[in-house]
């Protein structure tokens, strides 16, 4: 018999139940009939049909929509992202070393593609939870990419046990650095993607003149002060880009969304040949 996308996802759920944690009520969860997610206190949260599993607690409706997420999912499977996975791929690589099936979690992994490229180099037996409080987005990781744990949860208090969790993703999301030090084991390693002043800045250019968006206060100071062993690398390097990639380029990013329309369809008609990744991988690890 084959595997359907919601029992496969049960399968995986269900030998790494340990790891999860009921998110009203914390206690251990088990999973019941291949279908759902329980607590001893009977709260239950369903395996949707494509292998997800929705534990924030409430709704939220957040700004980035399926039409979002399609555009990021076309853009990241382009290569667009290539030497930053390779450098994250390598600090995990240095610091899982005799780990016997480590465990990843991306905070804020968006439509997964970027968990399932860095999961797809790791060791076998090694297990990925994506998590993201936008639900289109982790019903599209889920259809896409089964094999790992795709949960709807808001990264400042996610239904993990404590210290269950050998490395943490962060890529362009917010964090919350309580709760990520919670989850890591003791000297788990954390890897945060930031952007830097030329990230995308032909979009930049092309809809605000150039001017910087507000950025967040130095998220290298803000992240020795909680992470012992950090490494700080810039990762700049330009990216040509496809013509059919311009279009979900612009709507992939909260850089445009204040753009108008007319504006929108003036940079189309002009084109843009390439355009600048500049990034900074940031590690740490847990004290
Ligand atoms: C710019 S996107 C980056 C997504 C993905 N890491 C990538 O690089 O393609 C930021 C993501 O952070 C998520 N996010 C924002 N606040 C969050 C929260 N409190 N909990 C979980 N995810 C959150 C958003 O839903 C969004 O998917
Ligand atoms: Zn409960």
């Amino acid at each position: 018999m084959k595997l359907t996308k919601k029992m496969q996802s049960a399968l995986v759920m269900d030998k790494n139940i340990g790891l999860f944690k009921c998110p009203i009520c914390s206690v251990e969860m088990e999973i019941e009939e291949q279908s759902r997610l329980v607590c001893k206190n009977l709260h239950s949260f369903d395996v949707a049909k494509s292998g997800y599993v929705n534990l924030a607690p409430q709704a939220h409706s957040t700004k980035y929509d399926k039409s979002l997420f399609e555009a990021r999912t076309a853009v990241m499977n382009s290569g667009f992202f290539g030497p930053v996975l390779e450098n994250i791929i390598v600090r995990l690589d240095n610091h899982l070393t005799g780990v016997e099936c480590p465990v990843i979690l991306d905070a804020g992994c968006g439509e997964g593609t970027h968990l399932q490229a860095v999961h797809s180099r790791m060791p076998v037996g090694s297990v990925s939870i994506g998590i993201d409080l936008a639900k289109e987005g982790i019903v599209a990781a889920s259809k896409a990419y089964p094999g790992i744990i795709w949960n709807v949860a808001d990264l400042a208090a996610m239904p993990f046990a404590d210290s269950s969790v050998d490395a943490i993703l962060n890529i362009l999301s917010p964090a919350n650095y309580a709760e990520f030090n919670r989850l890591l084991k003791p000297g788990s390693i954390v890897v945060k993607v930031v952007p830097e002043s030329g990230y995308l800045q032909e979009l930049r250019e092309a809809f605000y003149d150039g001017k910087q968006q507000k950025e967040e206060a130095d998220p290298v100071e803000r992240f020795r002060e909680q992470f012992d062993a950090v490494e700080t690398e810039p990762v700049t390097y330009t990216f040509a880009l496809p013509e059919d990639l311009l279009a979900p380029l612009i709507r992939m990013t909260p850089l445009t969304w204040n753009a108008r329309e007319e504006r929108v369809r003036e940079v189309l008609a002009t084109g843009m040949k390439e355009i600048t990744i500049d990034l900074r991988v940031i590690s740490g690890v847990r004290r």
